[in-house]
Order: structure tokens, then sequence, then C-alpha cells
């Protein structure tokens, strides 16, 4: 799939392709450590990849190996169709934004952006420099040197940096972590409309969710080395690939419980809790009796008064500024289920409730592995 079309992308703007990329850390009297374990992405020109994932599963490896700042213990890394896994960093034609990325301390701000710039004698780097610094909310910085900035101070200037040496790659690890939340939403979105307007093809590492949904074309979810799906936003929260993605994806969390698959009369039903009730589900490749792991978001549930569903009881409610949130408990399971309701509704503790969802919203994973079954 590629989104390129109704991008306006610069000249520069280039295909960004890792293919069965690995790094395995070795070090002597240690065992070695697989860090990244074969991974494969197609990130086309001028598009944005957030990469999401726990703590340890492997980002800042994976952007580290491709800016040339780690060696590649196997796979391949092309910048549009030239191989760049063997080069040094400074000839691959990425622009960094790591926090740890060092800054002069003798010099001030103004002069560390200009850096670079002025020794390639880039035209109009000083207007660049201005320019983007204003965008950034960044213009009282220029004239500090390093050493007394604060750690967000310190990101947006390792963000303009990047941005003004205007990298047909771009990489940020965590860009935006230490910016308070107001600053945080304004250069977020500075940061999506000065992508687009250079069309550089960047991956962004971050931990925070609504900011990959809103500034991503597609998700990679990583766990344990490996990309666990790749897709749009919708594709990912809508159509997840295995139990991690669906859990790791979404607010509140899906719920996960478990059941059994009763197939008759051409529908396929899940059965939960002692004799609470079942839920229709459209995957119909699964077998009469099998044990699975089912997976419903709390945005798909539905609380009525009766009918076909999972008979529960409202355990806790609480009201939130936009909806309300009702924890249920269901008959014979530890795990409860979580409804997000309409903020007009009200719910009282101890209410009993039928859970229902659309069928096609009701996923079922293997109870081993986690994968998807459909
Ligand atoms: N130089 C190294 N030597 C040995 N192991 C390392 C080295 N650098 C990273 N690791 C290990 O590789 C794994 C992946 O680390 P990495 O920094 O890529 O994770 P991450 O996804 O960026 O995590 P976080 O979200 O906490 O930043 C971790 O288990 C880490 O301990
Ligand atoms: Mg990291």
């Amino acid at each position: 799939m590629t989104t390129t079309t109704e991008r306006p992308t610069t000249t520069t703007a280039q295909s960004l392709t890792l293919t069965d990329l690995v790094k395995t850390y070795t070090a002597r009297g240690r065992e070695s450590f697989a860090a990244v374990k074969g991974i494969n992405l197609d990130i086309a020109p001028g598009e944005l990849v957030a990469l999401l994932g726990p703590s340890g599963c492997g980002k800042t490896t994976t952007l580290r190996m491709i800016a040339g700042l780690e060696t590649v213990t196997s796979g391949s890394i092309k910048i549009g169709d030239r191989e760049v896994s063997q080069l040094p960093a400074a000839k691959r034609g990425i622009g960094v934004g790591f926090e740890s990325y060092a800054l002069y301390p003798p010099m001030s701000v103004r002069d560390n952006l200009l850096y670079g710039l002025k020794a390639r004698k880039v035209k109009g780097a000083e207007q660049m420099v201005d320019s983007i610094s204003t965008r950034l909310e960044m213009d009282e910085l220029l004239g500090l040197r390093p050493a007394g900035l604060s750690s967000g101070q310190k990101q947006r200037v390792a963000l303009a940096r990047a941005l003004v040496r205007n990298p047909p790659v771009l990489l940020l690890d965590e860009p935006l972590s230490h910016l308070d939340a107001s600053a945080r939403q304004r250069v977020r979105r500075e940061l999506k409309v000065l992508q687009r307007e250079f069309g550089y093809t960047t991956i962004v590492v971050t931990h925070d969710q609504v900011e990959a949904l809103s500034l991503a074309d597609r998700l990679a979810v990583m766990d344990a080395g490996v990309v666990q799906q790749f897709g749009t936003p919708d594709e990912v929260f809508d159509d997840p690939a295995n139990l991690f993605v669906a859990q790791f994806v979404g607010e509140p969390a899906i719920n996960v419980v478990e059941g059994v698959v009763r197939v008759a009369d051409g529908r396929t039903r899940v059965e939960i809790g002692s004799r609470a009730g079942h839920l229709e589900t459209s995957a119909t490749s699964v077998p009469d009796g099998t044990r699975v792991k089912v997976g419903v978001r709390p945005q798909d549930c539905s609380l009525t008064e009766s009918g076909e569903g999972v008979a529960v009881t409202v355990a806790y409610f609480e009201h939130l500024l936009e909806f309300g949130l009702a924890t249920t408990t269901v008959s014979g399971m530890e795990d409860g289920l979580v409804v997000q309701t309409p903020a007009t509704e009200e719910y009282q503790l101890e209410q009993t409730a039928v859970v229902t969802a659309p069928a096609e919203r009701v996923y079922l994973f293997d109870a081993e592995t986690g994968d998807r079954l459909r």
C-alpha cells in the first residue's frame, strides 16, 4: 500500500525499506541478546510512521541502526534504491532528533542550529533557522547556551536541529516526551505540518498513543524485537493482528476474557462465564468447543436492560467528561467487562444489565499463542 499520491512531497522524499533487520548485542562474558529480530518495514516517500511498543522492545535500537549509530547484525536498510546499512552515519542523509544527540556547549542554540548548514553553504540558512524556531515556539532559546536548557527545551532544539538539515529521512525518538501537555499538543501539530510541507520520510518513536494516532499515516506496533502489526491507525485499532496489539492499542484497554466457541444454526457465538451468556462473532473459522480468548473494546460494548448478550452486574460506574465507564462483573468469571456508556446515561451499583456488541467487533484469539482467529 502506498499513500504518496495525495501528499505534497518534495523531490527529496525517499522511501525507506528495512528488510530482515537484526540486531544482536554481544558482550564478552555475557550471553548475546537479540534486541531486534528481523524487522521488515516498507515506508513510502514522505510517509510518517509511528513506532509504538513497550519499553525495551527495540525501538531505539532500530532507529540507531537506521541512523548509522549502531552496527547492523544482518539485514538491509535502503533509502530509495541506495543500500545504506554499511555507510557511516554522515553519509546516509538522515536527520536525527535524539535527545541525547550532543549539542556543542560553547555555542549558542542559534549557532548550533546553523552549524553544518553554514559548513555546507546552504542558502537562506539564517531564515530557515528563524522560521523553524518560531514554529517550534523556541525563539527565546536561540541566544542561550545548551547547558542551561531544561529537558523540554533541549528536546525542541534537537527537533529543530534535525529539521533544519532538511533530510530526506527523519528519525525522532520520543521527540516531545518532556514537553508539558499544552506545548506538546502545539509542537506536535507543527511537527506534522512541517513534515507534510517538507515531505520528510519520518519515523517517530513514541510511548503516547494519542501522539501516535494524531501524527502517523501508519503505525508499526513492536514487541520483543518484532513488528507485530504495520498498518493505518484504523487497521490496527479495528483489525488487530494478535492479542498483544489488541491490548497495547486502545484507551480504555480492550476487554479480554475467556470463552468457548459454540457453532449452531449457521451462527458462531462465544460463551462467556458460567451461563452468563454469549456474544456473537463474525469469526467463523473456529470449530465448535474451542477455548479462546475473546477481545471486545469498551467502546464497542453497549449495556441494555435485557436481550441477547452477557448478563452482568455493575460494580463501579465513573462519569468522565464525554462518556461514562461501567465496570461490570460476570457470573463465574474473574474478569468482568468494561463498557463505555453515553455521557447522558447513569448506572447504579449492583444494577443488573446485559452487555451486547456487534459481531464484527468481537475478536477471537488463540488461547495459547494470542494469534487472531478469524
Ligand atoms: N548497547 C547495548 N548492549 C546490550 N543490550 C542493549 C544495548 N542497548 C540496548 N540493549 C537492550 O536491547 C533492548 C532494546 O533496547 P531499546 O533501547 O531499543 O528499547 P526501546 O524500545 O527503545 O525502549 P524504551 O521505550 O525504554 O526507550 C533492551 O532490552 C536493552 O536492554
Ligand atoms: Mg528507546
